[in-house]
């Protein structure tokens, strides 16, 4: 048997949502990024690193990224939680271009989620008031205006444990 590991960044508990879900399905250790230290978690086979999107970057990839030279013999598998839909399949291979490094085959998997304005960071709550109130003001505003201005207007949670499934299959093929 393979060992796993999940490690998340979550800021307003909505990727954790789907972490303690995974971890349920798959009985593997769990810890955030603020607690992982590279050479502790290299010892595991799987890693599965997951961050909510913000601004079109995954919330903590920066680390994947600067320690990609050490996952070399782990298999590495990254999901991200975000308020886009997952049937916005051009949007969601814009995420998974801008966040996995090229040339290295990484599994990327993409879980709607939501907005949770309760738990949000100060910051993220300016952040999204200021780009609502823009939106807002916009004459003419474009399809995808309109449907981002709506989705991040009040909070939601669209999160479906469901969703996980092609994630979980693909681990336990690997743990075989
Ligand atoms: C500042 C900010 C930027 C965001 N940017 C995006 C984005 O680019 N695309 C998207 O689909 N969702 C975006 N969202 C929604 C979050 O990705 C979504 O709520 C995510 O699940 C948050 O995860 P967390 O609570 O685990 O941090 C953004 C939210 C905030 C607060």
């Amino acid at each position: 048997m393979k060992t796993v590991l999940l490690v998340y960044k979550s800021n307003s508990g909505l990727t954790k949502k789907y972490a303690e879900w995974i971890q349920e399905e798959l009985n593997c250790t769990t810890i955030e990024l603020k607690d992982a230290h590279i050479s502790e978690i290299t010892k595991y086979d799987i890693i599965i690193f997951g961050g909510g999107m913000h601004a079109n970057k995954i919330n903590g990839i920066k680390f994947i990224k600067n320690n990609l030279e050490r996952f070399r013999n782990n298999h590495l598998i990254i999901f991200a939680t975000g308020a886009t839909p997952a049937s916005a399949v051009e949007e969601v291979k814009k995420f998974e271009q801008a966040n996995i490094p090229c040339g290295h085959s990484i599994p990327f998997f993409y879980f709607q989620s939501g907005m949770n304005y309760k738990d949000m960071r100060i910051i993220d709550k300016i952040i999204m008031n200021c780009f609502n109130f823009v939106l807002r003001l916009k004459k003419d505003k474009n399809s995808v205006e309109q449907g981002t201005m709506e989705a991040i207007s009040n909070s939601y949670d669209n999160s479906n444990q469901i969703v996980i499934k092609p994630l979980i299959h693909y681990v336990r093929q690997l743990s075989e």
